[in-house]
């Protein structure tokens, strides 16, 4: 067939790493460099790494009892120290790699955000510090450097991270990846599958076409860095955290065969019931987990498969994804369950709309060939000495953001740092089932308007609003708001 039986999958893309444990704190140290990866076979591409790997290696941060609360659990704090080695000059673009690395999913305070302006020139390096202090999710590190996130991105510098509760993964026994087991080099039943797109030159490097409205479309897909896969599967259920990484590419996703699976979890973790679905729709920056069941397809091939969605441009191959080669043996019957309900619900889940202080609207639109949310661009709010925000919330309080899309002809997946939101409603319809759990980015379609509900916890200081089609971002759809009063 054409999918490519790789070396890519199944091995666990950009391997886990364990930091150096000290208390309660575990530290990495991540290093921004050039590499050269065999992406297309024969060929070697010139991209940046984390730790020379892409995707980037993948931080798994477990929760553990807590000393001090018998039967309650607490996060281990992460020291990320990103060191930047890049060339002083993108070698065809020319642009200085300055970076900002933004862990996605996070209520990470202000400075250790990913904010924007906060730049790492070659050379320099930064700590962050992320407190893990929320519900276990799919989260992911990526550059956030202003104005060139986009490239920074394409040129491979992304990677996940997942906040784990092993307790309640074995307690719900859904399949999990399962680091006793993986220490021994037994097989696992869970991955990631970071889905992107790229366009090769006549050479096997990446070509960069930014038109500048749409965005920045390849007509290569790539699972976890490796051209549409092949993976070698048991015929038992498998869990995959699904995160669209392009920079403009939405995906709508579906298995050839037609056969059901479940969402199981949504950006902010655990759905509260697990929906299923023969089909679901995943906006840039947005992360799915879902568990298919391979068992009835002993010895068969089925696709993952891309039917589009509005406003993305396809190319021949864009409809093919990855394969999965289902074997005939089961090694392990741990995990194998899709339970239908997830546990305790995740709090904003359980917000009442009629609590909220405010009702805000936001628009999202375009005009003189910039992309504005509220009629602001990010310049404008560099030119304000970065005081120019959306709105100043109180901490703590409860409010309902519509965020309508009257661009005309776009998507755009917008994502609000810090928090994690409900969708309430969609064009005042209820949310797509796979939407329903705590999200931080929602798929704006054209003319659509979304309704959110949300709680200001965590922090206070300035975040980013901004479009996650990262070509918008950086020309210039990115805006700010404030929580509290602190000045920061
Ligand atoms: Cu995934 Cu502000 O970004
Ligand atoms: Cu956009």
């Amino acid at each position: 067939d054409d999918y490519v039986p790789t070396a890519g999958i199944p091995h666990y893309p950009g391997q886990p790493i364990t930091g150096s444990a000290y208390l309660g704190t575990d530290y990495y140290r991540i290093t921004q460099t050039n590499v050269q990866v065999q992406m297309i076979p024969g060929m070697w591409t010139k991209m940046w790494s984390y730790n020379r790997s892409v995707p980037g290696p993948t931080i798994r941060s477990y929760l553990q009892p807590d000393p001090d609360n018998p039967g309650k659990k607490i996060a281990r704090r992460t020291v990320m120290q990103v060191l930047n080695e890049l060339p002083k000059r993108h070698p065809t673009l020319g642009y200085v790699p300055w970076t900002s690395t933004h862990l996605h999913g996070s209520p990470s305070k202000p400075q250790f955000d990913g904010y924007a302006g906060d730049l790492t020139q070659p050379g320099e390096w930064k700590n962050y510090q992320y407190p893990n202090n929320c519900t276990p999710r799919t989260l992911w590190y990526h550059d956030h450097g202003v104005h060139h996130t986009a490239q920074n991105v394409y040129m491979g510098l992304a990677a996940q991270y997942h906040l784990v509760d092993e307790e309640l993964e074995i307690g719900l026994g859904i399949p999990r990846w399962d680091r006793q087991k993986a220490a021994e080099g037994k097989p696992q039943y869970e991955f990631p599958l970071i889905l992107s797109d790229v366009m090769f030159t006549a050479d096997g490097q990446l070509q960069w076409n930014d038109d500048g409205a749409s965005g920045v479309y390849g007509d290569v897909i790539l699972v976890n860095g490796v051209p549409w896969p092949n993976m070698k599967v048991e015929p038992r259920k498998y869990r995959f955290r699904v995160l669209n990484g392009s920079l403009s590419r939405g995906y709508r996703l579906r298995l050839s065969n037609n056969m059901p699976f479940k969402v199981i979890a949504t950006d902010g973790g655990f759905m509260q019931f697990a929906q299923q679905v023969t089909t679901f729709t995943i906006g840039m920056a947005e992360r799915y987990e879902i568990i298919i069941d391979f068992k009835d397809l002993k010895g068969t091939k089925v696709q993952l498969v891309n039917d589009g969605v509005l406003n993305a441009r396809d190319f021949d191959h864009t409809g093919k994804v990855m394969q999965f080669e289902v074997g005939t043996r089961v090694t392990s019957t741990d995990g194998n369950q899709w339970p239908s309900t997830l546990g305790d619900p995740h709090p904003v889940m359980t917000l009442k709309a009629t609590d909220r202080a405010a009702v805000r609207s936001m628009r999202l639109h375009r005009s003189n060939d910039l992309w504005k949310i509220n009629d602001t661009t990010w310049d404008d709010v560099v030119k304000s000495n970065y005081q120019n925000v959306f709105a100043t919330v109180a901490r703590d309080s409860i409010e309902v953001w519509d965020v309508e899309n009257s661009s005309g002809g776009w998507f755009h997946p917008l994502h609000i740092h810090l928090v994690d939101f409900r969708v309430l409603s969609r064009n005042g319809n209820p949310p797509r089932p796979e939407e329903r759990g705590p999200k931080d980015v929602v798929y704006v379609g054209e003319n659509e308007t979304v309704r959110l509900l949300m709680r200001f916890e965590h922090e206070d200081g300035r975040y980013m609003i901004h479009c996650h089609n990262l070509s918008h971002e950086d020309h210039d759809m990115m805006f700010q708001y404030q929580v509290g009063h602190h000045d920061i």
